[in-house]
């Protein structure tokens, strides 16, 4: 993956990232500017291949990007959620948004490889992909404009290192990670194993949960009897596993924050109230809202303008109740 070009921020925030505002090629009445590629005052046409109902990063995420391309903004945008986080169903949903002719096709795709294809008939039919959120393996970027995402290896290794910090004598940690073939989870690992290494720590198992809290709750469970309770901090790769986890391991009688620390990614608003309550001691966000930015690079792409082979969205580290007390009130997702 090409080194994601960074811009100066307008705050520091993890990654610094590279933001598509000032990308914009905004027409003056703010409606989409379709260049020369379809009539000025038509709908842009967009098809949506999303990855449907998942869980609160999931449904913040997906309803941002339906409220920003709305038709009063210029757009027609067509919602493909897929059936049961099934690839075939995203692909067939991307074949037929490429056979009705969209201009642009936006993908958050449920796996991360056996795209190749796919990607290459919107590419013979001079259709635009843009990915959100989700990578494709191999990365070959040729075959989409841009993804746009915050730096799941940066979130990541910012929780490593916090993990490191907070135990300079070590302990025993596990995993819970998203479903295996997900682009996130690969780059969640990656990130996560740069920041705690030279740590201390010993990691006891990894395990997926599938983003769920019922299956981060029973993972949890296993793995606490697995271990006679001797686990000291967990690593879940979102909110949902680590929320489960926590009341696994009150369920075992051990106080979560104080016997076992739980570390999550999302920032979505049950973890910052589990943050602030100290059922949870790090939250890392993983900024869903990012609707703008998909809009600006849709206008860009478009107007046939160049924009970043890969944009990230800046994310915040929560590592106290009282950071997570400070945004609550007004916490957008
Ligand atoms: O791809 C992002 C991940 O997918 C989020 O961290 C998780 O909550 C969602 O299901």
């Amino acid at each position: 993956m090409k080194a994601p070009k960074r811009l100066l921020g307008l705050v520091s925030l993890v990654g610094a990232g590279a933001l598509a505002l000032g990308l914009a090629g905004c027409s003056s009445n703010g409606n989409a500017n379709t260049g020369d590629s379809g009539k000025s005052g038509d709908l842009v046409k967009v098809g949506f291949v999303a990855v449907g109902p998942e869980g609160a990063w999931r449904q913040a995420n997906e309803k941002n990007i339906q409220d920003t391309f709305t038709k009063d903004a210029g757009y027609d945008l067509k919602y493909a959620p897929a059936t049961n986080g099934d690839q075939k169903s995203q692909i067939d949903a991307f074949t037929s948004f490429v056979d009705s002719g969209v201009d642009v096709i936006l993908l958050s795709a449920t796996e991360a490889s056996g795209w190749e294809s796919t990607l290459k008939r919107a590419q013979e039919a001079e259709i635009p992909v843009i990915l959100l959120d989700r990578g494709i393996e191999p990365n070959d970027t040729s075959l989409y404009i841009t993804r746009i995402a915050p730096d799941n290896v940066e979130v990541a290794k910012e929780v490593g290192a916090w993990a490191k910090t907070t135990f300079p004598s070590g302990g025993n940690y596990v995993v819970l990670e998203g479903p295996a073939g997900v682009g996130v989870v690969n780059e969640r690992n990656k990130g996560f194993d740069e920041g705690v290494s030279g740590s201390s720590l010993k990691k006891l198992d990894a395990q997926t949960a599938n983003w769920s809290a019922e299956e981060g709750k029973s993972v949890m469970e296993t793995m606490l009897k697995a271990n006679s309770n001797n686990i000291q901090f967990v690593f879940a790769q979102n909110d949902e596993m680590g929320l489960g986890a926590a009341q696994a391991v009150q369920e075992a009688g051990l106080k979560p924050g104080t016997d076992v620390k739980i570390a999550t990614i999302d920032g979505t608003k049950n973890a910052m109230q589990a943050l602030a309550d100290g059922q949870l001691s790090y939250v890392h966000e993983y900024n869903p809202l990012f609707g703008e930015t998909a809009l600006d690079v849709v206008k860009k792409t478009l107007d046939k303008k160049k924009v970043d082979s890969y944009i990230i969205v800046p994310s915040k580290a929560f590592d106290s109740p009282d950071a997570a007390k400070a945004v609550l009130a007004d916490r957008k997702y």
